[in-house]
């Protein structure tokens, strides 16, 4: 992407890191020359928020300079700042954070967890599919020492998800209902569990990753329900012709 200003005067050529203040590494300059860059700086993330947004199909950016001053999050860039003539291109963005997040796994257990997310992700179209994702995904997670089945993910695309799968071999996406998406390797193992679990005791309520409902056959959810008269009188059933399932069920569909 293209800007009015010189991209080479801000960026140097490879990944750029940037945080909440916006400074890009390596600046040196005095309080004229920082409110400056900061501007240019600030300019270049909301392009590339809108970029990113449109290539989603997205109505919003999920990023924007505003947010990310007011964040902990981190975002990449990568620059070309031998192209144009010198002028400079930013290629590709990244942006990281961590969330509190509750996430289940396939057996409905939930964790309460504050991950490393992936929560938006952007190369320019002219240069999709060329490997600069993954050169600018494997930066990130040298840099914040994870590795990519540990990562939850904010709504990921298809695309998004088909890179995972080529270079990560990450399959069979989990879906939860915050919209974020996790796969397997991303839980404890069971013998070293290394954050807090909830609902673990028997006759808890179970949150399904499916987002129905159940309950394990224990405690008063166990037990038998009366058939309901309310429901009698409106379909004019006697209590013995009760359709009304009884015993443990799916609580919500
Ligand atoms: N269709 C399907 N899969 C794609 C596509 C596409 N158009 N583009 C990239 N991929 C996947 C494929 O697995 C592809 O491998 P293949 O070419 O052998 O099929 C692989 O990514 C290519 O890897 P890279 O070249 O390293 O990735 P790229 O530089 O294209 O960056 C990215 C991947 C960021 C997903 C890019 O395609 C993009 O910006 N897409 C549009 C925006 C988007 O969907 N971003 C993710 C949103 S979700 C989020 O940010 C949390």
């Amino acid at each position: 992407m293209e800007f009015k200003f010189d991209v080479s005067d801000i960026f140097p050529s490879g990944i750029v890191e940037l945080n909440q203040s916006l400074v890009p590494p390596g600046f040196a300059g005095d309080r004229r020359g920082l409110t400056n860059v900061v501007t240019k700086v600030a300019n270049v993330i909301d392009q590339m928020g809108d970029a990113s947004a449109t290539a989603q199909g997205l109505t919003r950016p999920i990023t924007t300079a505003d947010r990310l001053r007011k964040s902990d999050q981190n975002i990449y860039l990568l620059v070309d700042s031998t192209a144009k003539n010198g002028k400079g291109v930013v290629t590709g963005m990244l942006k990281t954070g961590k969330k509190s997040l509750y996430i289940f796994d396939r057996d409905g257990q939930h964790y309460h967890v504050s991950p490393p997310c992936v929560l938006d992700f952007y190369i320019h179209e002219s240069k999709q599919r060329q490997g600069l994702g993954k050169q600018l995904f494997e930066h990130m997670l040298q840099k914040e020492q994870v590795v990519p089945s540990k990562l939850a993910i904010d709504r990921p695309s298809d695309k998004l998800l088909s890179f995972m799968s080529k270079h990560y071999g990450l399959q069979n996406a989990m879906r939860q209902m915050n919209n974020y998406v996790v796969f397997d390797g991303f839980f404890p193992e069971p013998a070293n569990p290394d954050v807090i679990t909830e609902s673990s005791s028997p006759g808890h309520t179970k949150e399904k990753a499916n987002g129905l409902q159940s309950f394990t056959n224990y405690g008063r959810y166990g037990a038998p329900r009366p058939p309901c008269s309310m429901g009698q009188i409106i379909h004019n059933q006697s209590p013995m012709q009760s359709n009304e399932p009884s015993g443990p069920q799916i609580a919500s569909q």
